[in-house]
């Protein structure tokens, strides 16, 4: 596996990926467009066999010292083999800010498992932050603190 920039040549396989991974939640066309081809936007998939597997994205904010992780998903046949911790990892790396940021469904037991093995803690709870009401958890990892992970 291997983690590499991505480019707007990945747009039906990020389609494809997010799709899977987050059904009502996908994003619309014109926003993957967007985080395939923005300026200042981190955008690394992984592949594996020339297949991608997994992708993310991030924003940074290096004025408010902080950056934002936009979205990150695996190809379920994938899952549980390290790739988005691995992803989480690359993308934090490249934000170049001291703190790493995200929102995730307060019911998406996988992620939040992940994100609190990475070193993520809760910040605060948007209430009715998705459409259909489901609270969002806004949390949040220290990135100076990363080498001791
Ligand atoms: C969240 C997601 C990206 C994790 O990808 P992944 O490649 O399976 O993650 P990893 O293999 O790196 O898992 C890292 C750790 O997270 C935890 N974890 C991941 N999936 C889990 C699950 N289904 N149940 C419990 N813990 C889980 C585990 O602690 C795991 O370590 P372990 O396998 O050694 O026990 C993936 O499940 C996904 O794409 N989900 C749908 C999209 C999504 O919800 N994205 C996040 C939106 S905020």
């Amino acid at each position: 596996m291997e983690i590499t920039k991505a480019s707007i040549l990945d747009l039906n396989a990020l389609r494809k990926i997010e799709l899977e991974s987050f059904g009502k939640d996908a994003w619309p066309l014109f926003d993957l467009i967007a985080v395939l081809t923005f300026n200042d936007v981190i955008r690394l998939k992984a592949v594996e066999d020339n297949q991608i597997v997994g992708f993310v994205a991030g924003d940074p904010h290096p004025r408010d010292g902080w950056g934002w992780i936009s979205t990150i998903a695996v190809d379920p046949r994938f899952r549980r083999r390290g790739i988005g911790l691995a992803l989480l990892h690359a993308c934090e790396r490249k934000l170049g800010v001291p703190q790493s940021r995200l929102t995730v469904r307060i019911s998406n037991q996988s992620a939040i498992t992940m994100y609190e093995k990475d070193g993520y803690q809760t910040r605060e709870i948007w209430k009715a932050y998705y459409n259909d009401g489901e609270d969002g958890i806004v949390m949040e990892k220290n990135l100076n603190q990363q080498e001791h992970h």
